[in-house]
């Protein structure tokens, strides 16, 4: 129910943020184009509803998986950090690294104190974006793709 809206907006907040940041990158060389990277995001999304609707019964207690926009979260045991691998369907993502996301003792995504919106840790994923500058994602290419 609320949480739904919540998803939805966290959806927006990180389309705002982080992707804006891939697709400007995207757009910077001519590997994958802006629409491509869109589209795997699209089937990334499609797959992980197909995956939530035919899962048992989430256990008593664990916070719910979920899409977020850009990764698909497993069900979350309750007062426990939850990690997933970085997707490699984001281009321009450090593939090594993890996001994070933590599940409050009451079985509910922990909020972000700022905004009030699900808090996650992208740091390790967006590693690359941060600085960016021409040399260095040709570098970071260099590394992760040759
Ligand atoms: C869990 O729910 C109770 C009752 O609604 C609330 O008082 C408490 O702050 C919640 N705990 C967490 C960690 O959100
Ligand atoms: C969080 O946001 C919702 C919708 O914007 C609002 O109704 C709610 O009061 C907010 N909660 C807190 C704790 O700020
Ligand atoms: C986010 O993750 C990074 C890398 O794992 C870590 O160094 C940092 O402390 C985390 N930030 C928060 C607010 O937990």
């Amino acid at each position: 129910m609320g949480s739904t809206r919540l998803v939805h907006s966290l959806g927006i907040l990180l389309c705002g943020s982080v992707l804006t940041v891939v697709y400007g990158l995207v757009d910077a060389d001519d590997v994958l184009t802006k629409e491509e990277q869109i589209y795997l995001l699209f089937n990334a999304k499609r797959k992980c509803e197909r995956a939530i609707k035919s899962k048992h019964k989430i256990a008593e207690g664990f916070c719910l998986p979920e899409w977020d926009g850009i990764v698909c979260w497993p069900e979350g045991p309750p007062g426990r950090l939850v990690s997933t691998a970085c997707p490699d369907y984001v281009y321009d993502f450090n593939h090594k690294g993890f996001a994070y996301r933590r599940c409050d003792l009451n079985g509910t995504w922990e909020l972000a104190t700022t905004n009030n919106k699900t808090w996650a840790n992208y740091s390790e994923c967006a590693k690359f974006l941060g600085h960016y500058n021409p040399n260095e994602e040709r570098r970071v290419h260099g590394t992760m793709w040759e």
